[in-house]
């Protein structure tokens, strides 16, 4: 057995060590956007602010937010502020609705971030020798290609599969035996299920450690997880606009929130109403500023994910609670919000039901109607009395502890479209 990979003496820094650090880095960063953006130099003007005015790490609370609005108005360049001989990559996230969100790294940008998810990587509890499955998608996606930079930084062996073809996935994990794997947690399960189409039991196959994220899920999904693979399951975060996956991620020690790579991205829990910076521990809406990043500096972005900071335990950098879900993620039915990782919690007790769901929205007349599609584990399929008394149960739960009613139904197995990617939970058709 070989021996876990060293941590960099910044991840056991005292926090005045760290505070000093990025109060000199947030310093450079402000500069940098307002001399070479001119959006930043516009939005701070506008704000009356100067970059010169910061002399503590709260004094970030008076330079403007930053949202997905200012990129998009500022399409496909706009906000980059190295010229373009100087950028080695672009990346773009495509939405749900019009132009993508394109972001930029010079070669620094690349080298900063490959540090970040081998940083991730070795939390994880990554060894020497370890080979690395990667199922994010390559491409303008930032999951692959960030996974797959941070992963042989960490002089790991990277598998490059990207994300589909699922039934080889299944055959290439079995062939090459891989420690690790990285990828959406809904597509773990997709590929889980094929391994046990193909009668495989997940629990066997040589995987040791799973890094999730790019989706919100929650921590029973992940005992669900962690037990039918046999595997630690952390969870790692980012963002393309801040730069990609490894902002943060857990430490496989503690599994309690992802630690915030806060020597690179500073951050903030805001309320979402009144843009109010809030104390520690208290529930918010995440938001970041870049103190390294080079060709898309990027001042207090609005990242819509709700969660809080909490202190650091495996390192002294600071964690995040395990996200819930985005702002704009959250349904309000009939008056009520609901997220769908309540419902994901509430599903994951029924053991007669996968983990596999969607919500699907309507009207009737002026009242919403929420629909759960499900569906039974292939082993309890053939018995419909343990089924319906788990969708009685399901139905129940949702209405007593979230206070929606939900019309519960369990589809036949495989009867939820999988996603090789992101999973879509929620289909709203009601009119807008
Ligand atoms: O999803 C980057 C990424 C790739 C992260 C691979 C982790 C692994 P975007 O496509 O720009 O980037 O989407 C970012 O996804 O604001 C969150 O809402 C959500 N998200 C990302 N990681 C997590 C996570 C990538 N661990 C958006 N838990 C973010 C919950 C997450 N939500």
């Amino acid at each position: 057995m070989t021996t876990p990979l060293p941590l960099e003496p910044i991840e056991t820094a005292s926090r005045d060590e760290l505070a000093a650090l990025q109060l000199e880095r947030l310093k450079w960063s402000l500069n940098h956007a307002y001399e070479n953006s001119p959006v930043y130099r516009k939005k701070f003007d506008e704000a009356g602010v100067h970059p010169s005015e910061l002399k503590s790490l709260a004094d970030l609370a008076r330079f403007p937010f930053t949202t997905k609005k200012d990129l998009r108005d500022n399409y496909p360049f706009g906000m980059f502020a190295v010229p373009q001989d100087q950028i080695s990559r672009i990346h773009a996230s495509s939405g749900t609705t019009g132009k993508p969100t394109v972001v930029a790294y010079t070669a620094r940008d690349i080298d900063t971030w490959a540090n970040l998810v081998a940083r991730s990587v070795r939390a994880a509890g990554a060894r020497r020798g370890d080979k690395v499955h990667i199922s994010y998608g390559y491409g303008l996606f930032t999951g692959g290609l960030g996974a797959h930079y941070g992963a042989e930084r960490a002089g790991l062996t990277v598998i490059p599969f990207g994300g589909g073809q699922t039934e080889k996935q299944v055959q290439l994990i079995q062939d090459f035996r891989p420690d690790i794997i990285m990828v959406t947690p809904s597509y773990m399960l997709a590929i889980a299920d094929e391994m046990e189409r193909q009668g495989i039991d997940p629990a066997t196959c040589s995987l040791r450690i799973g890094i999730f994220g790019a989706e919100p899920w929650t921590n029973d999904m992940r005992a669900a997880i962690e037990q039918r693979m046999g595997i630690t399951a952390v969870d790692i975060y980012g963002l393309s606009e801040v730069m990609g996956p490894g902002v943060a991620s857990e430490c496989a020690e503690t599994k309690d929130g992802p630690t915030i790579w806060e020597d690179h991205f500073y951050p903030e829990i805001i309320n979402p109403e009144t843009g109010e910076v809030l104390p520690d521990g208290e529930f918010g809406e995440l938001v970041f500023t870049s103190l390294t990043k080079e060709a898309l500096p990027i001042v207090r972005y609005r990242t819509r994910d709700l969660t809080r900071l909490l202190p650091g335990t495996a390192r002294t950098m600071r964690r995040m609670e395990k996200i819930t879900g985005r702002s704009d993620d959250m349904l309000i039915i009939r008056g009520v919000n609901v997220f769908p990782t309540q419902i994901e919690e509430l599903l994951l007790k029924q053991h007669a039901l996968a983990p596999h769901y969607q919500i699907i929205l309507t009207k009737e007349g002026p009242m919403d109607v929420m629909t759960l599609n499900c569906e039974p584990c292939p082993e309890t399929a053939p018995d419909y009395g343990a089924l319906d008394a788990a969708r009685k149960a399901l139905a129940y739960d949702i209405k007593s502890l979230i206070g929606v009613t939900a019309q519960v139904n369990v589809l036949e197995v495989n009867g939820i479209e999988r996603s090789v990617g992101k999973a879509k939970r929620v289909i709203d058709k009601r009119p807008k």
